[in-house]
């Protein structure tokens, strides 16, 4: 096992905002870099004020983060990759990897994948700007392994092969499994043996378990990108770090927990218009968290259920100190 292993954030739309990203980094260690949820510029569109407040230096200060883009028009693309690098950004990363099937039937994230010829020219476009040719811009990959099924992926590593990408992260999942089925390792170890880009595997390791049973399928893993796993589990960086470095995973840190929640619900309350729009994206993460507190379904619906912020806080709490969602017993 590498034991100077690389963590990277991945990207979760709605869920982790330059807000999250800070706060995470305040409370928690193990990260190297944090990816930014992706941007869709329009053609012709700048970035809008919400996007470029996302990226924005100041709002992310300390940390280290890696915006993302989704296009499939090369110039639009490399319009807003300027503006990011105007901000300070040497590696843009490009989304081939969202399912959602407004976003596919666009042809864009993971439904540019059903057309090779048209992915391959758009990379070939961008490729040959100059600043992305001279190394002043990065350009890396987000992918799945292919739009219906992993026998697209040997004809996308080719064309992924023909351009020097920073890196080349691969969610080995088709769009259609959306977040259905095992990630497919197999295809993942096809990418190891073909792939002339560095690589970083994302996808379902949530638990240092998963981590080291992957590890010991991948023993000369660089980087990991975990998502998922570390909204459920924000300390699951750092206790991949102990465990590298020969320590005990240690428990969960229940009070360091409830002291990120709290910090990130009153940063909440103070940028976003109305109790709703606030509980709607706290709700939205206890989706991931609750699995940290085990026989905790009934608290779980309380706090989904909650409709104003006195029963929300209320069942928080529970979840946090009763018996069956509390303290001492999270995983
Ligand atoms: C709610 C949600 C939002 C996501 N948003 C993005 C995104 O903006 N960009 C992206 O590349 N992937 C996005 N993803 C995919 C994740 O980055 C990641 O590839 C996927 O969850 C698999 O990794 P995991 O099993 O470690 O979570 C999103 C996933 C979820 C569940």
């Amino acid at each position: 096992m590498v034991t100077d292993m690389r963590i990277d954030f991945a990207p979760l739309e709605g869920i982790t905002t330059y807000t999250y990203r800070k706060l995470h980094h305040k409370y928690y260690g193990g990260i190297d870099r944090y990816f930014a949820p992706f941007i869709s510029p329009g053609p012709g569109q700048g970035l809008s004020v919400k996007e470029v407040r996302d990226i924005l230096p100041e709002n992310n200060g300390g940390l280290r983060v890696v915006p993302q883009l989704m296009a499939n028009h090369a110039p639009t693309f490399l319009a807003a990759a300027k503006v990011l690098a105007a901000y300070g950004y040497q590696e843009i990363n490009l989304n081939l990897g969202c399912p959602s099937g407004t976003v596919a039937a666009k042809k864009k994230g993971a439904g540019f994948l059903a057309y090779p010829e048209e992915l391959e020219a758009f990379l070939e476009e961008i490729f040959a700007d100059h600043e992305v040719a001279a190394g002043q811009i990065g350009i890396s990959i987000k992918t799945r392994i292919g739009k219906f099924s992993a026998e697209e992926w040997p004809e996308l590593m080719q064309i992924y092969n023909r351009f020097p990408l920073q890196e080349l992260i691969v969610h080995p999942r088709v769009q259609k499994d959306f977040y259905r089925n095992r990630s497919r390792w197999e295809a993942y170890a096809d990418a190891r043996r073909e792939s002339r880009n560095r690589l970083v595997y994302n996808g379902d390791i949530s638990t240092v378990e998963e981590y080291l049973r992957f590890c010991s399928q991948f023993p000369d893993e660089e980087a990991v990108m975990l998502g998922r796993g570390l909204v459920g589990n924000p300390e699951l960086g750092e206790q991949i770090s102990r465990i590298q470095n020969g320590e005990d995973a240690k428990a969960l840190d229940g009070k360091r927990l409830r002291a990120f929640h709290d910090e990130l619900l009153e940063a909440y309350c103070e940028l976003m218009s109305g109790e709703r729009n606030v509980l709607f994206k706290m709700k939205e993460l206890w989706c991931y968290m609750a699995v940290m507190f085990p026989d905790s379904q009934k608290t779980e619906k309380r706090i989904k259920k909650a409709a104003h912020m006195r029963e929300y806080k209320e069942a928080v709490n529970a979840m946090f100190t009763s018996p069956e969602g509390g303290q001492g017993r999270i995983l």
